[in-house]
């Protein structure tokens, strides 16, 4: 099943709450928080806390993304505070290995994620360890940013590799993603579409992610 996971960086903070209601009512059954720490990348979002109160207000599966450094020193944390779904940074991990563990010590779904520019090939040894791949498709650190062609051709390499793998994680990509490119997005192999500003920036979220799960429910027919 392929799932539209709209992400709240392009959501209104102060009404966090009804913004994530709205997109429940819409169908969303995943809601993607997008944690940076100014350092791995130069914006500054959300920490535990803001996870803990959304945690507080929705039972939808929670996807913390995080784009900090030393990940290790925070997995346990945003578990905590309710994560569902945490992934790490493959540049950011010293010891991938030992940080996925934690995660999943923790409870919760271990992912990495790629940067546009680092290939699919790095996780060819690792991949049994994951439970999801994050493939940036805009360098991450903002919303509202054009979707990076080449990414969608690392989407379809991964697909192959998770099949010669007997493997059923799921591919999530993240940034630029909107109604128009959904189709060719969701040919390529993805499984988790995030969508930010294409969801909260649009007239009417809630239709939007209505509308978004039926154009990609119907594209599953014709998948890589
Ligand atoms: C960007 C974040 C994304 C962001 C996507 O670094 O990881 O999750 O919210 O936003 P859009 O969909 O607007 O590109
Ligand atoms: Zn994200």
């Amino acid at each position: 099943m392929v799932e539209i996971v709209p992400s709240i960086l392009s959501a209104n903070f102060a009404r966090l709450a009804e913004e994530i209601a709205c997109v429940e009512r819409g169908g969303a059954r995943i809601i993607h928080l997008d944690v940076m720490d100014g350092r791995f990348v130069s914006n500054l979002t959300i920490g535990p806390p803001v996870v803990e109160s959304v945690r507080k207000c929705t039972k939808l599966h929670l996807d913390v993304h995080l784009m900090i450094e030393e990940p290790e020193r925070y997995v346990t944390q945003f578990v905590k505070a309710g994560a569902n779904s945490v992934s790490v940074h493959y540049e950011a991990c010293r010891h991938l290995d030992g940080t996925l563990a934690l995660i999943r010590q923790a409870g919760a779904m271990a992912g990495v994620v790629l940067n546009p520019a680092t290939s699919v090939s790095v996780l060819e040894d690792v991949l049994g360890v994951v439970d999801y791949v994050l493939l940036m498709s805009v360098n991450p650190g903002f919303g509202g940013q054009k979707l990076i062609p080449y990414v969608l051709d690392k989407v379809r390499r991964l697909n192959m590799m998770r099949r010669a793998k007997n493997l059923a994680l799921p591919i999530e990509i993240d940034g630029g993603v909107h109604r128009e490119n959904l189709v060719e997005v969701v040919r390529a192999g993805c499984d988790w579409i995030v969508t930010g500003s294409g969801v909260f920036h649009s007239p009417d979220p809630e239709a939007t992610v209505r509308e978004m799960r039926e154009i990609a429910a119907s594209a599953t027919d014709v998948r890589c």
